[in-house]
């Protein structure tokens, strides 16, 4: 039997558009952030779809990329990189357009905004972004950090998925941006609901809540500015003239949205790796230097997101014919792991060079915070290392099972002697 075969979405599957071919309608949930498992490589799995009998193109029947649509897939690299790269083809308008489910309708910015309009937003934002901005914000990010890890270093455990890693990306968010930390809880239910909670009801008064939040937080900026993130954009001006109320709620919104879960997800994937692997951790201790490339091989080896696109115009890729209005969704959790691209993709090599993973997307909308994520993460290993240098181990008897995506692992235990001498 083929690898496609296999998986044939069931019949229960949410009905697909007519001129898909049935026979491309495939169950490939596992694939798509939304089945657990306890693989000491959780994305192992996605070999199977890049399997010479594997279809270069299928149809996943379910909502995907934060839409209420089915979506075409592409699995390998190089059609990967074509929809993020072709604008002229694949739109974003639409995408992530969480805010309909409180009947609202402007776009998230600068995701949900095509080329050419998309530069001049990325050209108001990235100023805060650039490494040169990451280096300014560098000694509050390891202040935060390193007060976290000597709260608990002679503790000799810790829960690093939701004591540590939930909380200091969120830390320094908010200092970035300017909200007050008594929103620190209010804002991670907020998110929980509105990314992780299947009942639309739920979602949708998660969205409510964020935005009338953010409409009062904005009209606070207007009028009394500072120099933070969230005042810059409140009392921005693009192009000679003020942004407009809706344009400064796209960003403000999808900044939220961007910056609050995703280094967590990858702080507990990385730290669970890490535990499984004693060598691993021996070696980036050992060797400081190597955090660098040791921190873009965590990210290609655990892709949160597989992004989506609306298409543009009918065409026909690989013999399918895709018609203007479908969404495609790019499987990262495959291409990062292509062999096309990467050599031996499923061994870890902390000094991997050229790696150019889709983890943080590619084309024009690559992620506005890459640098502060591996900024982030640069430092947690740094801090980490240097005052708890002694190896560590998952706690026994903790369920590992991992989430090969944006939910990845909420709860990771983990224990480390701690030298009497202290
Ligand atoms: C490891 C952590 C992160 C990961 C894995 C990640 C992943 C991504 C991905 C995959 C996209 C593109 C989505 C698409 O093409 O459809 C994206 C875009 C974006 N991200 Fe991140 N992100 C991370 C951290 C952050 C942080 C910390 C912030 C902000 C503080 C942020 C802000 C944004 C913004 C504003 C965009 C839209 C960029 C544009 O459309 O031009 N991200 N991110």
């Amino acid at each position: 039997m083929s690898a496609a075969a296999i998986l044939r979405a069931p019949a229960d599957a949410p009905a697909v558009p007519a001129h898909v071919p049935p026979e491309l309608v495939l169950d490939t949930r596992f694939a798509n952030g939304q089945i657990a498992n306890d693989l000491a490589d959780p994305y192992a799995p996605t070999d199977a779809l890049r399997d010479p009998a594997f279809p270069r193109i299928h149809y996943y029947p379910w909502p995907t990329s934060g839409n209420q649509h089915g979506a075409w897939v592409v699995t390998r690299y190089e059609d990967i990189r074509r929809v993020y790269e072709d604008n002229a083809l694949f739109s974003t308008e639409g995408v992530a357009q969480f805010q309909m489910l409180a009947g609202e309708h402007w776009p998230s910015i600068p995701l949900g905004i095509d080329p050419p309009n998309h530069g001049k937003y990325r050209k108001f934002l990235n100023p805060w972004f650039t490494p040169v901005a990451m280096k300014r914000m560098e000694p509050r990010i390891r202040g935060i950090i390193g007060e976290m890890i000597g709260a608990f270093a002679e503790r000799g455990e810790v829960d690093i998925a939701h004591d540590f890693g939930r909380v200091f990306p969120v830390r320094v968010f908010l200092d970035l941006m300017g909200f007050p930390f008594a929103m620190f809880d209010q804002f991670l239910d907020w998110e929980w609901d509105i990314l992780h909670e299947p009942a639309i009801a739920t979602k949708a008064a998660a969205v409510g809540g964020i935005l009338a939040y953010l409409r009062g937080f904005i009209a606070e900026k207007q009028a009394a500015p500072d120099a933070t993130l969230g005042s810059y954009i409140a009392n921005g001006r693009i192009e000679d003239r003020p942004l407009t109320p809706e344009e400064v709620l796209g960003m403000t919104w999808f900044l939220w949205l961007g910056g609050l879960d995703t280094v967590a997800s990858s702080v507990s994937q990385m730290f669970r790796r890490l535990g499984m692997d004693p060598a691993l951790q021996a070696r980036i201790c050992d060797n400081p230097a190597i955090i660098p490339t040791a921190v873009e091989e965590f990210l290609r080896v655990q892709p949160l997101v597989n992004s989506g696109r609306r298409v543009k115009r009918d065409f026909t890729w690989h013999g399918v014919h895709i018609k203007e209005g479908d969404w495609v969704s790019v499987f990262n959790s495959s291409g990062n792991f292509d062999p096309g691209q990467f050599d031996a993709p499923r061994r870890f090599e902390p000094t991997r060079t050229a790696n150019r993973h889709f983890t943080l997307s590619g084309g024009v909308h690559l992620c506005l915070g890459a640098h502060l994520a591996r900024r982030e993460l640069r430092v947690l290993l740094e801090e980490w290392f240097t005052r708890i240098p002694q190896p560590f181990a998952i706690k026994p008897g903790t369920d590992t099972t991992v989430v090969p995506g944006l939910l990845s692992i909420r709860h990771l235990p983990i224990v480390w002697n701690v030298p009497a001498s202290k």
